[in-house]
């Protein structure tokens, strides 16, 4: 395949991972994935930003074939699906330098074999030129890690935004094509990884006010050539309203907490509330990553095992903790055969989501006419803190 040009000496020679199923051996990619890579021309200089997972060197090397030259190679980003092919690029060019942030030059250097001498550090605010191209760097700490930037060239209005604003979507298109199937994958995306660092998006979506841009190019999936789609959607998962929603994410070995879990879902849609429920054992972590987004209250169900939560939650629980969504309600319903830590447990997996907690119901066996009567009371008290707060 041919380089893929996206403006005049401005081209994509990123790989598409068509296949991959499964990123940081943690998050699925149901949609496969891309690394993209882009190379700029100037009138001097040439520029590549970003490279792409070392398991894809050759593709990367396959476009830079009949590029005789490369000046600057610029990492927005220390991960290694951006920055694994670095060695192999300087190593065929001897005379480029990695153009990186203070703290991604402290990261590259641990991650990869890259002398200190083939290093330009460059300041938040900095520029570079090419000749007749100018690239601006814009430190945008957390947009993953703590040394990510965004590379703004100037004369083009292209915004290489790093992990910003990507998705995790293989596709033949090199802008988004299809908003309604790239939206879900974007989302999926910002839940799975941005979410966490939501504080830091919102002052670095401010700051991108001040820019004009034409176009967003990521370093996963495809680009924006409507920068406001995206910038919207950024907007409404960072700061948007939340919804009139419950999640209720479960485990039933026996059968009772997913009586439950029924119960419960019943009574919160005959009170208006949207539920969005999963059966940990079976659900795809990213769905549910994707409903914490928008959600305010979150209801988990587990069954006891040897006193303690279900395995399958206690698991779902820690990443809630670590994906730090804007809960602000959360509560446990679930079962036990003769004793139960299993609330105490899980509240104290959860530390960094500061919500109100509801009142717990758990029970003993099977639930009854008092279990059913509690999950009344629950439903009742979500669905009036939903309308007390406006939540719609
Ligand atoms: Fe796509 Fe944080 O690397």
């Amino acid at each position: 395949m041919k380089a893929r040009q996206i403006r005049p000496d401005v081209y994509w020679v990123g790989a598409v991972d068509w296949d991959r199923r499964l990123f940081d051996a943690l998050i699925p990619l149901p949609d496969g994935t891309s690394y993209n890579a882009y190379l700029v021309k100037g009138g001097e200089k040439v520029a590549l930003i970003d490279t792409v997972d070392p398991a894809m060197t050759d593709i990367l090397l396959t476009y830079l074939k009949d590029v005789p030259v490369i000046d600057y190679v610029i990492a927005n980003h220390g991960e290694q699906d951006h920055s694994g092919s670095i060695p192999n690029v300087l190593e065929k060019y001897p005379g480029a330098r990695v153009v990186t942030t203070p703290k991604g030059k402290d990261i590259l250097s641990a991650l990869l074999p890259v002398p200190d001498d083939r290093f330009i550090t460059v300041s938040d605010g900095d520029t570079l030129s090419l000749g007749n191209r100018t690239f601006e760097f814009i430190h945008a700490p957390w947009v993953h890690w703590p040394e990510t930037m965004l590379t703004y060239l100037r004369e083009e209005r292209i915004l290489f935004s790093c992990d910003l604003f990507g998705s995790h979507l293989a596709t033949s298109d090199l802008f988004v094509n299809d908003e309604g199937q790239y939206y879900e994958s974007a989302k999926r995306y910002y839940a799975e990884i941005m979410m966490p660092f939501h504080t830091s998006i919102d002052k670095h979506l401010e700051r991108l006010g001040g820019y004009e841009i034409d176009i967003i190019a990521p370093s996963h999936g495809p680009l924006h050539d409507k920068p406001s789609f995206i910038m919207q959607a950024y907007r409404s998962w960072v700061s948007g309203p939340p919804e009139n929603t419950v999640v209720l994410p479960y485990v039933s070995m026996h059968g009772s907490t997913l009586e439950m879990v029924n119960y419960l879902a019943g009574a919160l849609i005959d009170r208006g509330v949207t539920v969005k429920r999963f059966d940990l054992t079976v659900t795809d972590i990213g769905k549910l990553a994707m409903a914490l987004v928008d959600a305010p209250t979150l209801v988990i169900g587990t069954p006891t095992v040897l006193v303690g939560p279900h395995p399958d939650v206690a698991h779902a629980a820690f990443l809630a903790n670590a994906l730090r969504p804007g809960l602000q309600f959360i509560s446990i319903i679930g079962s036990y055969g003769w004793g139960s830590r299993a609330v105490e447990q899980l509240q104290g997996m959860i530390p960094n989501i500061k919500a109100e907690i509801l009142n717990p119901v758990m029970c003993k066996g099977q639930p009854g006419e008092q279990e059913f009567r509690s999950l009344d009371s629950l439903a009742t008290a979500i669905a009036e803190k939903h309308k007390e707060h406006g939540f719609s």
